[in-house]
Order: structure tokens, then C-alpha cells, then sequence
């Protein structure tokens, strides 16, 4: 179950995201160091408070995973850099703890049924490392497809006037892989 997070919630996903062990996976470390671990203030200016704020949710918005009556983790979904009815997607569980249970795979249908229902989003795009085989396996298994042309699946997503801000991702363009589901 998935459901938007409230702007209190906004220091506890960035626990989640940034001081928990799930943490090394994806940044920071010798593994991300093009990817260093954001911040508070850092990640405050990243998340803007739109995605605490339901009634934006055109632009995009964090969601809290819920496994039964447990938090687990968010997804977050940004649009507003890209073309009409398209969202880019992330996501981080709050512990290892929690992973490799089919989770992760799971909370993205959740977010992209959700997206396709409420505001009609037919192209989804995610951007984990490339040294991320977890996430791409997970990804793939929510039905995601792994992009060799790249740029000109990015060129197709992100507005014109902002591919240049984009297309690096967070780990640069090599390091950055490509999945998209449409
Ligand atoms: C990435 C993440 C969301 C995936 O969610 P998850 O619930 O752990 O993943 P799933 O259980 O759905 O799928 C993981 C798959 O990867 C496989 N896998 C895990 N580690 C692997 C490895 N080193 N090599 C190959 N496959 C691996 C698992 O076996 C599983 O596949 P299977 O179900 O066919 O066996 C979660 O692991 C997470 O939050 N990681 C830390 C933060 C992060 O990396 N976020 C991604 C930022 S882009």
C-alpha cells in the first residue's frame, strides 16, 4: 500500500533515505562517490515541499510504503521536468532488513497504477546506478525494460530546455542507467 506523505513526514524519509543502512546502496561510500550522501539541508533543497503536498501532485510527491501496518520505505515521483504525462521514479527502503522480500517491486506497481489512475501518466522512467543490480532486478521485475539508447530515450522524456540539467542523472551519464515502462 502506498500513500502520500505529509510535510512532518519530510525528516523521517530522509533517515530513511540517507542515515540507514540501506543508505550505502545507492550513495556515498567508495562505491557512489560521484553520488555523496546528501545533507539535511541538502536534501531539504532537493525536496522541495510540493512533494509533501498532496494537492501538487501534478508536479510530483513522496508516498509512504506500508507493509500491513509497517512503514517500510517511499517512493517519490517528479514530472515537472518532463514531457506531458510522464513521471520519473525513485525509490529507497528504510532497512535492510526489509529488502529482497519483493517490496520494492511491489510499492513501484502501487505507484504507477496510482499514477496511471489519478493523473493519467502512460510513461514511467527510472535512473538507479548502473552498479545497482538489486534495483535494476527489482525494477525489471515491475515490469520496467533496461534502455541501451539512452539519450534518445532521455531526449524523449525530459523537456527540451532541461535535458542538459537531466541527463547526467545522479551518478553522471555512463554510471546512470536507463529503464522505462510505457
Ligand atoms: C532497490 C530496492 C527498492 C529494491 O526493492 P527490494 O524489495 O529489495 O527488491 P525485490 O525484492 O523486489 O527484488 C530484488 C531482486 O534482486 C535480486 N538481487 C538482489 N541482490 C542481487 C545481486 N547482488 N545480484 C543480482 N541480483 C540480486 C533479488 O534476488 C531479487 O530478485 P528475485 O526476486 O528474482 O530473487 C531496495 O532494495 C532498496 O531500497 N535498496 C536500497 C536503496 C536503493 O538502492 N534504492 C534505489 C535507488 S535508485
Amino acid at each position: 500500500m502506498i500513500r502520500h506523505a505529509l510535510i512532518d513526514e519530510k525528516r523521517k524519509t530522509y533517515e530513511w533515505m540517507c542515515l540507514s543502512d540501506t543508505a550505502a546502496a545507492h550513495m556515498g561510500g567508495a562505491d557512489y562517490e560521484e553520488n555523496p550522501i546528501p545533507s539535511w539541508e541538502e536534501f531539504q533543497e532537493a525536496f522541495e515541499d510540493f512533494y509533501y503536498t498532496e494537492s501538487r501532485k501534478e508536479s510530483g510527491a513522496v508516498m509512504i510504503i506500508q507493509n500491513g501496518d509497517t512503514e517500510v520505505g517511499c517512493t517519490c515521483y517528479a514530472c515537472f521536468h518532463l514531457n506531458s504525462n510522464m513521471a520519473e521514479l525513485d525509490i529507497w527502503l528504510k532497512s535492510e532488513s526489509e529488502c529482497g522480500k519483493g517490496i520494492g517491486s511491489q510499492a513501484l506497481k502501487d505507484t504507477i497504477e496510482y499514477l496511471r489512475k489519478k493523473i493519467g501518466i502512460t510513461n514511467f522512467l527510472i535512473r538507479p546506478s548502473e552498479k545497482n543490480i538489486r534495483a535494476i532486478k527489482s525494477y525489471q521485475k515491475a515490469g520496467f525494460s533496461y534502455r541501451t539508447d539512452k539519450e534518445e530515450v532521455l531526449r524523449k522524456y525530459y523537456k527540451p530546455e532541461l535535458f542538459d540539467t537531466y541527463k547526467d542523472g545522479d551518478y553522471g551519464f555512463d554510471i546512470t542507467a536507463v529503464l522505462t515502462l510505457e
